[in-house]
């Protein structure tokens, strides 16, 4: 089998190298094609971070095994590590995160024992960047959250737990709040939870779930979140089980699939041969058992784990009171103990699999159907316009604008109503939000919108308009207070 290997910036070769020494040593049924990516791509003129031939090579081989790489500073660059997750559509990222022996924690020292596995959502959220400015002073972020992304690596999850046995998995959310977005991601995984009777599936809110992975993370096996939520609990049980520098993590797509060390590039340390190479190897570990290679996987692992165990270290972790290894050391010392067994948390050596690539030739971007459309029809349509007036004022010039069809039903401001009932405690902001809406069960065109969008212009500085949709009958936006 053939991988692309990109070794990334700052310690990123050091550690590359240390963890192919390690793969080699156990002869695994490879070949590694190192492809050009990274900062100093960047620097050479390619502006996404890597040469048509890495591109190329990547898309040709399906998987893409990479060290750290540095976002050069400046605006209009993007990071090269965010490109590749979005552009190859891998909507998963999954972290798992192990007590490790050796690895001293508040809670290995508690005896307390971390088994659970994070998959977040990779795609989407508020990671779509799609950003504004709709006043000088007021920004907005869209949050794009989809039936079929969520679909796409909630399934993932649920196949994910099932193959690794598994008992619980635990969808995080603040779907009391985000009752659109979040509702949508709770109801596509009570949905899939249906077809996998095995697996008890249950639901927290995120605040929640924060609070009781740091004080009971055994209780947890499988977690499945939101983009952003995702990303700031994975990085919550990194801690948990000593740091990013013990977090391996994958990043799944149908075609295309990465697998690369959470931590950075480690500027402060390049050069010095004295990088913790233990992510990496995880992640490797990973893309080990994506390959099907299980008993591999399981002997290498072992070896780390024996090695840790030993109390073998790299300077940035364990006992201080025995000194500690260098990359390449540390890697020999795994090398040595191949073939032992640790005494907690051993890898059971599973059956191997032959890998089938995915990596088939597509001509055209698939597309992510949802279930069957149901009747549309625009209820409304809310205005958000630059004012520094009050709601009062305003009220009275967007009323004169008022159709026989769309009538002003509220106004808001940072989505707290401040019309026609409010209080004069709620501070403004420039930017109000002018819901005009057809009445109860009755529709309008879409040219409706338009010619209200043009008479209120004429009054006042319109910096954006949401239609308000309803299918089968039923809302599809949010209410205002009161609604
Ligand atoms: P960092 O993770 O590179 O470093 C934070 C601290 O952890 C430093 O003190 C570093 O020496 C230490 N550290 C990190 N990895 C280590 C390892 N394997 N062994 C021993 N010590 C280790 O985070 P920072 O400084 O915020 O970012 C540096 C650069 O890395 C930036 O250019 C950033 O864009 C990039 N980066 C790349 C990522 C990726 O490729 N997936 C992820 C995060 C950051």
């Amino acid at each position: 089998m053939k991988i692309a290997v990109a070794n990334g910036d700052g310690i990123g070769p050091e550690i590359m190298e240390a963890v192919i020494g390690v793969f080699k040593a156990a002869e695994l049924p490879l070949e590694y094609q190192f492809v050009d990516m990274g900062k100093w791509v960047f620097d050479k003129g390619f502006s996404n971070g890597m040469t048509p031939e890495a591109k190329a090579t990547i898309e040709q081989l399906g998987i893409l095994f990479k060290g750290p790489m540095e976002t050069p500073k400046g605006k209009g660059v993007k990071s090269v590590n965010v490109t590749a997750r979005k552009t190859w559509n891998t909507y998963a990222n999954e972290r798992h995160f192990q007590t490790l022996s050796g690895v001293n924690t508040v809670f290995s020292k508690a005896g307390v024992n971390v088994d659970l596995t994070i998959v977040r959502e990779n795609i989407e959220d508020t990671y779509g960047g799609v950003e504004h400015m709709l006043t000088q002073d007021v920004a907005v972020a869209r949050r794009f959250i989809t039936r079929g992304g969520s679909e796409q690596v909630i399934r993932y999850a649920f196949e994910m737990a099932q193959k690794k046995g598994a008992k619980r998995i635990t969808c995080g959310h603040k779907a009391n709040i985000m009752k659109l977005t979040d509702g949508l991601f709770l109801e596509v995984f009570n949905e899939i939870a249906k077809e996998y009777k095995d697996i008890k599936a249950d639901d927290i809110i995120v605040d929640d779930l924060c609070m009781k992975l740091v004080s009971r993370p055994d209780l947890f096996d499988v977690i499945v979140l939101t983009n952003l939520q995702g990303d700031i609990v994975s990085d919550l049980c990194a801690g948990l089980v000593g740091g990013l520098g013990f977090a391996p993590s994958s990043n799944i797509g149908d075609h295309i699939s990465i697998f690369e060390a959470v931590h950075g590039t480690a500027p402060d340390i390049a050069g010095k041969n004295i990088a913790n190479p233990t992510s990496l190897l995880l992640s490797g570990l990973n893309m080990l058992r994506h390959l099907g290679l299980m008993s591999k996987a399981a002997m290498i692992e072992n070896a780390l784990l024996y090695t840790l165990e030993s109390g073998v270290h790299t300077g940035d972790f364990g006992d201080k009171s025995i000194p500690s290894l260098n990359t390449t050391q540390f890697a020999q010392a795994i090398i040595d103990n191949f073939g032992k067994q640790p005494k907690v948390n051993a890898k059971p050596s599973l059956n191997d699999f032959e890998f089938v690539p995915t990596n088939s030739k597509i001509t055209t971007n698939p597309m992510l159907l949802g279930k069957k459309k149901e009747e549309h029809a625009i209820a409304g349509a809310d205005f958000f316009i630059e004012s520094e007036l009050q709601a009062d004022a305003i009220a009275e010039i967007a009323n004169k604008h008022e159709t026989a069809d769309l009538k002003l039903l509220i106004i808001s401001n940072r989505g707290t109503q401040v019309w026609p009932t409010g209080s004069v405690y709620t501070n403004l902001v420039n930017q109000f939000r002018l819901r005009f809406e057809a009445g109860e069960n009755a529709s309008i065109a879409q040219q409706d919108v338009i010619s209200l969008y043009s008479t209120l212009s004429k009054d006042f500085q319109i910096s954006s308009v949401e239609v308000l949709n309803m299918w089968g009958g039923k809302k599809a936006y949010s209410l205002a207070q009161g609604q």
